[in-house]
């Protein structure tokens, strides 16, 4: 094993409000009450990006995502503050994706055009569903007219990029439906689609009262309608959960999945920094109220053991359609392919892993199994006795 090697670094900063809880999201964010403390909670951000970085020890970032929550409660002005702070203090590469998520019931033309006259390059839209019964099912503050309207605004507001969101298996959905929402989604040439299946999380409305969801049976043949769709458009299922036209990959994630580092700012944000030879997870305070006082914001920090490096990556990497190759491996962890062969052998054995010389994917079986799969792995990472502390 040797150590690995400094990976491309992203920038993740979080909105905690959105203007209602929607009762399937366990994403950390707040119903907002009454105005935002916009500014405050910007100064706090940059102060935070101040403290930070030192671990960042000069490195170009690479990408931008304002996530949430709803990052599109804030203002133009605000997020351009937040931006031009960032380009202050550290080096944006050049061709820096900048994307900014946005729920349709919170925007319109001219908001999405301070959008990308503070910077932003991409946009992504919570649509979900273009059915409003499904919508209102969701609990969403937006029926399928207003989904249109914005769909139609960000096609038409000039960003780069621009992304939308769709759920399925949804209460009463059909395949048919499913396929009409993504075809209704692609009326407005998204360059990119994020089509995610409803999960019950725990601590969620739904867990404590979950909806009758379609049967597992009705459930793949969704799946397969939604893929069909998006394939016959021309779009590219290059992840799990993403589709894009080719050149439209979105930048940011793809480095979350090849396990890049990424320094999270905000309140309940999440890092993964490499340094020396050791990879931390670090979390910031998730009340916005004690984040946003400071002076110190991180709630957590833990290094990850070697099993832990070796399994987040498989997490990540075994996502991508194209899985990963040898290099990725080694340079992500440390390992080559030889140090895993037991591992590997088992999963091509049962149909999940398929290895093509230098790479290493999911079979479609792999991927759609990819908890179960990926439980197996870290069951035999722990028998197999692997290190438990990276080397410092
Ligand atoms: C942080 S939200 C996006 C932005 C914005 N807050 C919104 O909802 O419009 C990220 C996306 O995750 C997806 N999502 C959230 N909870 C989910 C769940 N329980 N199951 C499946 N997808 C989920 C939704 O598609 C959502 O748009
Ligand atoms: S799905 Fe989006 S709008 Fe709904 S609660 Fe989660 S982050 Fe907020």
């Amino acid at each position: 094993m040797t150590a690995p090697s400094l990976p491309p670094l992203s920038l993740y900063i979080h909105i905690p409000w959105c203007v209602a809880k929607c009762p399937y999201c366990d994403f950390h964010s707040l119903p907002r009450r009454g105005a935002l403390p916009e500014g405050v909670y910007v100064r706090a951000v940059l102060d935070d990006l101040d403290q930070s970085l030192g671990a960042l020890r000069g490195r170009e970032i690479q990408t931008i995502f304002f996530g949430g929550g709803t990052p599109s409660l804030f203002s133009g002005a605000a997020v351009g503050d937040i931006l031009s702070g960032v380009g202050r203090r550290a080096t944006l590469a050049p061709d820096c994706e900048i994307t900014l998520e946005a729920n349709p019931g919170t925007v319109d033309s001219s908001r999405f055009l301070a959008f990308r006259e503070a910077g932003v390059t991409r946009l992504s839209l919570g649509v979900q569903s273009l059915h409003t019964p499904s919508l209102r099912r969701l609990g969403r503050i937006h029926d399928a007219r207003e989904a249109r309207d914005a769909m139609e605004a960000a096609a038409g507001a000039g960003f780069s990029s621009f992304n939308i969101d769709l759920m399925y298996g949804l209460p009463d959905q059909t395949p048919g439906q499913a396929a009409a929402d993504v075809r209704a989604a692609l009326a407005v040439d998204p360059p990119h689609l994020s089509l995610y299946e409803l999960t019950i999380e725990a601590h969620t409305a739904f867990a404590r009262d979950p909806p009758a969801l379609p049967s597992e049976d009705l459930r793949t043949a969704i799946e397969d309608a939604i893929t069909q769709a998006a394939d016959a458009a021309g779009y590219e299922r290059y992840e799990v959960s993403a589709y894009a036209r080719p050149g439209y990959r979105c930048a940011h994630n793809l480095n979350y999945w090849q396990f890049g580092d990424y320094l999270g700012l905000g309140a309940g944000a999440h890092s993964k920094l490499t340094g020396g030879a050791a990879v931390a997870r670090i979390t910031r305070i998730a009340d916005p109220v004690r984040y946003m006082e400071g002076p110190d914001r991180i709630a957590s920090r833990r290094l990850l053991a070697t099993q832990d490096v070796i399994f987040e990556f498989l997490l990540n990497a075994l996502r991508l359609t194209e899985g990963f190759p040898r290099d990725l491996l080694r340079a992500r962890t440390g390992h080559d392919f030889g140090d895993l062969e037991p591992l590997w052998s088992r999963a091509i054995a049962r149909g999940l892993l398929a290895r093509e010389d230098e790479t290493m994917r999911a079979t479609p079986l792999g991927r759609r199994f990819l908890d179960g799969l990926l439980a197996g792995v870290l069951a035999d990472l722990e028998t197999a006795g692997a290190p438990t502390a990276v080397e410092q």
